[in-house]
């Protein structure tokens, strides 16, 4: 049985698989009178803390939008910092979630040398465990998904190794960066109500869920009000 922050008993259905676009780092940074790059810090922070707590909570798999294809408009300096908060922290992210398999979802194309080997290197080490998914968006891009393997398809096709009658919802997912089952829970935090690109295939029938919370102070108890708020949603994918 799981308890809540609040004390009480956690008889909830809990989501297969919940993702987070984490968003107004900056914001809370800029409101303390701090640099934006020390937002993303304390997100990082936050997000170690709140995986472990999501995955206690019965969550499969937790996929996460740290950076967006579109994330390179932004200050060299910006881009930098985030490059090398990965780089610098990925021991960390490992050992604060024991089991996990950590994949990455995104291009990997413009992406610097290290900040590649990292990520080999966190999916290496993390291959065989599975008690849960944590699912990177990094240099990730909704349309990219699709149209990466829409050409991924097409290749196939050409050798012969898939018919084109064979391509369905299901095996279309194949193609995708990952392999992951459809989103039942997406939340975004800092009050924007859009969907800014994300796994726009895995969402077709995700539940929604829009916080005003900036990124930073999304806890543990925030996560459980939102599942509280999901399960008084009536799910019926369309019938
Ligand atoms: C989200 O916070 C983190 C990333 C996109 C990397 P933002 O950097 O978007 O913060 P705001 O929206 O400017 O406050
Ligand atoms: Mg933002």
């Amino acid at each position: 049985m799981c308890y809540n922050n609040f004390g009480d008993k956690m008889t909830d259905v809990v989501p297969n698989h919940v993702a987070i676009i984490l968003d107004g780092n900056g914001r809370w940074a800029l409101k303390r009178g701090l640099k934006r790059s020390l937002g993303h810090k304390a997100g990082f922070e936050n997000l170690k803390k709140l995986s472990k707590h999501i995955f206690k909570r019965g969550v499969k798999i937790l996929s996460i939008f740290v950076f967006s294809t579109e994330n390179f408009k932004r200050d060299k300096e910006e881009v930098d910092y985030l490059m090398n908060l990965l780089v610098d922290n990925f021991k960390e992210l490992i050992d604060k979630n024991s089991n996990v398999k950590i994949v990455f979802s995104g291009r990997r194309e413009n992406i610097r040398k290290d900040v590649i080997e990292t990520i080999d290197k966190i999916e290496e080490i993390t291959k065989d465990n599975d008690d849960h998914i944590l699912n990177v968006c990094f240099n990730f891009g909704g349309q990219f998904d699709i149209i990466d393997a829409t050409k991924k398809i097409y290749l196939d096709i050409n050798k012969g190794k898939i018919n084109i009658d064979d391509i369905n919802e299901e095996t279309f997912k194949k193609y995708l960066y990952n392999e992951i089952p459809d989103i039942d829970l997406l939340i975004r935090t800092s009050g924007e109500i859009r969907v800014s690109n994300f796994m726009l295939y895995q969402m077709a029938y995700s539940e929604m869920y829009f916080t005003n919370t900036l990124f930073p102070d999304f806890k543990g108890k925030d996560f459980d009000l939102a599942i509280k708020e999901y399960n008084k949603r009536n799910r019926r994918f369309g019938g």
